[in-house]
């Protein structure tokens, strides 16, 4: 059975027997960090988007463990640059990986890279990751948008990573939408909390969601199987 683990903010872990991912491993400097970058073991880095918050420890993680960034072309051949290990993919293709597949989907968003966040990243992605023969959907940073309806159509999602924290992403309400578009059997809340601006309280959340799905809060460090 598959596990996922939160780590705060939008980074998640993804466990199978041996295979070990991790998706926007921000670590360093995140007040939520429920691990630090050199506790990481991986196989593979997922990455949504270029900034700071979602890079994070990427390149330094997939060196000490020779692991593979998964991400947009563009971003992925800047973790190249920095001497990672690297798989470009693009918004609409498919994989398949030694752990299962994954399914570069949209995201509405920006993707700025470095202290100004002027280099560019190319666009903003969300994952469809299957894993143990579960499809995990991590939505990256993005507001709410129609196409979730044909993802939910598409994929029979097992659990969804929203953003409800508002401000740079969808907050409570427009997340909510999200979980009637994609029709998750289990979402979890991330993206609120870590910073004042992105304050956002998921008993609300869940309690909006009410039987749409099943919504798991999970605190930093906590795990789920699924
Ligand atoms: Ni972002
Ligand atoms: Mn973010």
């Amino acid at each position: 059975m598959p596990q996922a683990k939160f780590l705060g903010h939008a980074c998640v872990t993804l466990s199978e027997g041996t295979h070990k991912l991790i998706i926007d491993p921000f670590l360093t400097g995140n007040p939520q960090a429920a691990a630090k970058p050199d506790e990481i073991e991986a196989g593979h880095v997922l990455v949504t988007h270029g900034h700071g918050d979602h890079v994070g420890d990427a390149v330094a993680i997939a060196k000490k463990n020779s692991a593979t960034i998964i991400a947009n072309f563009e971003l992925a051949n800047l973790c190249g640059k920095e001497g990672a290990e690297f798989h470009p993919m693009h918004i609409g293709g498919g994989h398949d990986f030694d752990f299962g597949r994954v399914k570069m989907t949209i995201a509405h968003h920006g993707g700025g890279y470095g202290e100004d966040a002027s280099r560019y990243t190319g666009p903003p992605v969300g994952f469809l990751v299957t894993i143990g023969g579960k499809t995990v959907y991590h939505a990256g940073d993005t507001g709410l948008f129609y196409d979730m309806k044909l993802i939910g159509e598409m994929n029979k999602i097992d659990l969804a990573f929203l953003p409800i924290g508002d401000n740079f992403t969808m907050g409570i309400d427009d997340a909510v939408k999200a979980v009637e578009f994609l029709r998750p059997a289990r979402v979890v809340p991330i993206h609120y909390d870590t910073f004042p601006v992105i304050e956002a309280d998921p008993n609300e959340f869940a309690k909006k969601v009410g039987k749409l799905a099943e919504v798991a809060i999970l605190k930093p460090g906590d795990s789920i199987d699924f």
